[in-house]
């Protein structure tokens, strides 16, 4: 049952997924809380299960048992209504290699039930705050890694959701766009956006987020403040380290 959603954006109880022919669950028996307005780190090693936790979240994968509530709603009877609250940016860069940044727009904002002017007026000043306005006539295949990366993040902010929710997002990126990314994700989340991310730059990680987990084997092994974490005087990586242990993962 899922209890705490009056200042829950996100609220996971028992969750558990199984893939088809694999023994070991994904997600196994997990707990979360997200409270809204924070700054939300989902920590762990390689197949800890992070991907498969967002996407249960984000509604693309239906978890084996358990609940998720997303603003104290379920993706069972208010789908439309979670759609619309959530921005999702994938570990994989998913957007229209031969396509413009503004075609690529288009499309995923029109699939969003957004209407064209809406769309233009949004990406002009997505495009201008990410430093990208003279290359939306370019098809995204002569951008960089870095630019794909920010048109990724782009796309799911179209809507203006309430919870934005990245996976990896600054993953293979030089220093100057991953600069970018994280300055404006902290002012997303100054102006109230409840921001949920993941990623293996612990540093990165320590200094963005006010909340962490940790989860390992599908499991939760710890969720709180980071300040109280580390205020011990060691850091993100000593606590993920000694949690998680020093096992290489596959
Ligand atoms: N489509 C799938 N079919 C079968 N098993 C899968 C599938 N996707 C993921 N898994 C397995 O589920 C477990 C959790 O994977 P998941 O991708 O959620 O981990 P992750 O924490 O996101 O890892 P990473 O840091 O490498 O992105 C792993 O053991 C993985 O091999
Ligand atoms: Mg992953």
């Amino acid at each position: 049952m899922v209890t705490e959603t009056r200042f829950s954006a996100i609220a996971i109880s028992d969750l558990v997924h199984q893939y088809n022919g694999v023994a070991q669950p994904a997600v196994n028996h997990l707990n979360l809380s997200i409270p809204k307005g924070a700054f939300y780190g989902l920590l762990g090693p390689n197949g800890a299960g992070k991907t498969t936790t967002i996407s249960i979240i984000c509604g693309i994968l239906k978890p084996t048992s358990g609940n998720v509530s997303i603003l104290g709603k379920d993706w069972k009877t208010d789908a439309t209504a979670i759609k619309k609250s959530i921005g999702f940016v994938p570990q994989e860069i998913a957007l229209y290699d031969t396509m413009t940044a503004t075609e690529n727009f288009n499309f995923f904002g029109q699939m969003l039930g957004l209407d064209r002017k809406s769309i233009a007026k949004k990406a002009d000043e997505l495009m201008e705050a990410f430093g990208l306005s003279e290359h939306r006539g370019k098809q995204l295949q002569n951008y960089s890694g870095g630019m794909k990366r920010r048109v990724n993040l782009m796309v799911a902010l179209l809507h203006g959701p309430e919870i934005l929710i990245l996976d990896e997002p600054t993953v293979g990126i030089d220093v100057h766009s991953r600069h970018m990314i994280n300055t404006y994700l902290k002012e997303l989340n100054t102006n109230g956006m409840t921001i949920v991310y993941t990623s293996h730059q612990l540093d990165e990680t320590e200094k963005l987020c006010d909340q962490v987990c940790i989860i390992d084997n599908g499991k939760l092994l710890i969720e709180g403040s980071t300040a109280e974490l580390i205020s011990d005087g060691h850091s993100l990586h000593h606590h993920f380290i000694e949690l998680t242990g020093k096992q290489l993962r596959d």
